[in-house]
């Protein structure tokens, strides 16, 4: 594969698909080698290496180990929030992991348990993931960002054995309640788990119930150190919920053989991470990045992964990033365009840069939301490195669009994530299905079937998968972002097409915030869309009616509505905007108008909806937005 172009391999990859994902695979240590490369088990419906059986853990922390990497570092843990470094080698980590995993056992955990962690970004997170992995257990991480109430939700789908949390998490110089949050979630769900494992950490001390509630290094000294268990390449590893358009999110189902096999396929073409680099994926542990690319990834290859508790800016300063990859020599940084957008607003000039030697970086990885060009001008100047814009999603768990840099690096076009990574048969499609000519803009879509590590189903809602994903396109896999592929294939993409937004690349559903905001008793309608941000990309507006029915303040109103998502969502879902109207523009059939509004609001030409109610809405809409200084305000941004 070494001296193949990125097109021969592109090729290879669909046109061979078993012969050439038995090579990938083969690079991994099974216990049992697949026999069985790809089933079609049912119509659009396929399993990878069905018959192999392998262990993620043990991919991650025994493989190296026994072949010499003992003591090498395996995690790093830097946390300016609390002034706490950490290292951990192969050998520290497989050992806390293997008596973790044994503490669990020792609960009764086993394979095909769930357990929920809600934890921040501390080695014990990486560790119970880990645990839960080598048990066969399917960890379902929440992040901590969300409030009681949707952690509430994700109990009571996942129904968990046990629940692993800290006492806190640290928001720069804020403690946020991580326990009171989990018991605060277990008064609204109905699923009660048998343990609680509590990390207490000593920002926060709690008081512990010790009849169902655990300190996390209890439970490790209670377990042997046990060996990991052989699973099916198609049980699973993980549930990850991910917004989608209404309230109850889409519980990701990830399998273990296709998952490790993709991720260490990944690190080499995408990321050009050797074993032995050090690789840092600046997210956290609840969004894919961070199940992916914080632990999975850079540990199966062999790398030194770093875990940060921090931000950006703030902790203390924008020259935080410099200050970790000069002090750890990082070669491969991977975070979201508003993690750059921020530290360009606090350092314009780059002053930070220059106080530290970051020569070790070999490359800026973006993704998780649209890049702007100017962020992207920003970070290549400043850096001098190449900057790879790629495209993913948690349904896939690994890049679907890239520059594949390991394999061949291609030329940047601003705004394009480059080409199809191999094993992704990238279209776009019309309404119909047709595969629209190049530079038309359309749904992007990939071919059936997926390569390894993307979703298997949805948890508990097989039936949710298949209306989501599966039927839109018929022998397609319905991304729900909409793009267009230039004459040289390169692929655009221009966002979401469903009630999906990216907050600070934190993925959001509008729909559910609609869903909240009508539960208020003095809210007749609204819509909830997304608007353009200079930091965070997108940030949600909300636009309602207000009952005539009664006397009420109305600025007390948008103060409680604001609460209501806070208290329902999180503070991460940063629903701060809100427009109040007199009606709301819809189609003769009732279907509110959130595109126009969209495009109305982002100064965009739009088309009057041939079905639109009444076209006088639009106008008064308009003015609504003009006075709250919305489209100026984007005006201004766009320039
Ligand atoms: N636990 C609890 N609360 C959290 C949280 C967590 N893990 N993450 C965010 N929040 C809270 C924040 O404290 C903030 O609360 P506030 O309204 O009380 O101030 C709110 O959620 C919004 O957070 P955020 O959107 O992150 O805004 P911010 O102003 O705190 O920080 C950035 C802005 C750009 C610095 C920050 O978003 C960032 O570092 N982004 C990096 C990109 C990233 O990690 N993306 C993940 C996907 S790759
Ligand atoms: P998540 O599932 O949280 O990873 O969010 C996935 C969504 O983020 C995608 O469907 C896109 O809408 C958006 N996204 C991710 N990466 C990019 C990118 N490089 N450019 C544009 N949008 C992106």
């Amino acid at each position: 594969m070494d001296q193949s172009s990125y097109q021969d391999i592109y090729n290879a990859s669909l046109e061979s698909k078993a012969a050439f994902w038995k090579e990938q695979a083969e690079q991994l240590e099974w216990f049992r080698q697949p026999s069985s490369i790809l089933t079609n088990t049912a119509k659009n419906r396929y399993e990878w290496f069905e018959d192999g059986e392998l262990n993620t853990s043990y991919l991650a922390l025994d493989h190296h180990v026994k072949n010499g990497r003992g003591d090498q570092v395996a995690l790093i843990y830097d946390s300016p929030v609390t002034g706490t470094k950490k290292i951990y080698t192969y050998k520290k980590l497989l050992d806390q992991v293997a008596r973790f995993a044994g503490g669990l056992r020792s609960l009764g955990i086993s394979k095909g348990d769930t357990v929920v962690i809600y934890m921040p970004m501390i080695p014990e997170a990486a560790i119970a993931m880990l645990a839960c992995a080598r048990l066969g257990a399917i960890h379902s991480v929440v992040f901590g960002g969300f409030a009681p109430h949707e952690l509430a939700i994700r109990i009571d789908d996942a129904k968990p054995k046990a629940i692993i949390t800290a006492s806190c998490g640290i928001e720069v110089d804020k403690i946020i309640p991580y326990k009171p949050y989990v018991d605060q979630a277990l008064k609204e769900s109905a699923h009660q788990p048998d343990y609680k494992i509590i990390h207490e950490r000593p920002e926060q001390p709690e008081r512990l119930d010790y009849k169902q509630e655990l300190g996390f290094y209890h439970v490790m000294s209670q377990g042997e150190a046990i060996p990991a268990e052989p699973l099916l390449s198609t049980d699973p590893l993980y549930i990850l919920y991910t917004s989608g358009t209404t309230g109850m999110p889409k519980g990701i189902v990830r399998d273990n053989g296709g998952h490790a096999t993709a991720l260490k396929f990944s690190m080499k073409t995408v990321y050009n991470a050797r074993p032995g680099d050090v690789y840092w994926a600046a997210s956290d542990v609840g969004w894919v990045v961070g199940h992916s690319y914080i632990i999975y990834a850079p540990l199966i290859q062999g790398c030194t992964t770093v875990l940060f508790e921090g931000k950006p800016i703030k902790t203390p300063d924008a020259g935080t990033f410099w200050r970790i990859i000069e002090e750890y020599k990082v070669n491969h940084l991977f975070t979201a365009p508003t993690a750059f957008r921020a530290i360009k607003k606090e350092d314009f000039q780059g002053e930070f840069f220059k106080r530290h030697d970051i020569s070790s970086l070999k490359t800026l990885f973006l993704a998780g939301e649209r890049c702007d060009p100017t962020t992207y001008q920003w970070a290549s100047d400043h850096l001098n490195i190449p900057v790879v814009d790629h495209w993913w999603q948690t349904e896939t768990g690994w890049p679907i669009v890239a520059n594949p840099i390991g394999i061949e690096q291609f030329p940047v076009k601003a705004g394009s994530a480059t080409l199809p990574v191999p094993g992704y048969e990238v279209r776009i499609l019309d309404e119909g299905g047709h595969e629209v000519d190049s530079g038309k803009e359309g749904f992007i879509a990939v071919k059936l079937p997926l390569p390894p590590g993307c979703m298997k189903t949805l948890w508990n809602d097989d039936k949710r998968f298949e209306t989501s994903y599966l039927s839109t396109f018929d022998g397609y896999y319905a991304t729900g972002d909409g793009g267009y592929k230039d004459e040289d294939g390169y692929v655009y993409i221009m966002g979401r097409i469903d009630d999906v937004i990216n907050v600070s690349g934190h993925r959001l559903s509008t729909g559910e915030m609609e869903e909240i905001v009508a539960t208020h008793e003095h809210v007749a309608e609204c819509a909830v869309i997304g608007i353009s941000d200079e930091l965070k990309g997108e940030v949600p507006l909300g636009i309602f009616v207000a009952k005539n029915d009664s006397e009420f303040d109305h600025q007390q109103l948008e103060q409680e509505l604001i609460a209501l998502v806070r208290r329902q969502v999180g503070a991460v879902a940063c629903f701060k905007k809100l427009v109040e109207v007199k009606r709301l523009p819809k189609t003769r059939s009732g279907k509110i108008l959130r595109k126009t509004m969209r495009q109305i609001i982002n100064a965009q030409p739009y088309n009057m909806p041939s079905t639109i109610d009444d076209p006088l809405i639009l106008e008064e809409i308009t003015n609504t937005f003009k006075e709250h200084n919305l489209i100026t305000q984007l005006e201004k941004e766009e320039v």
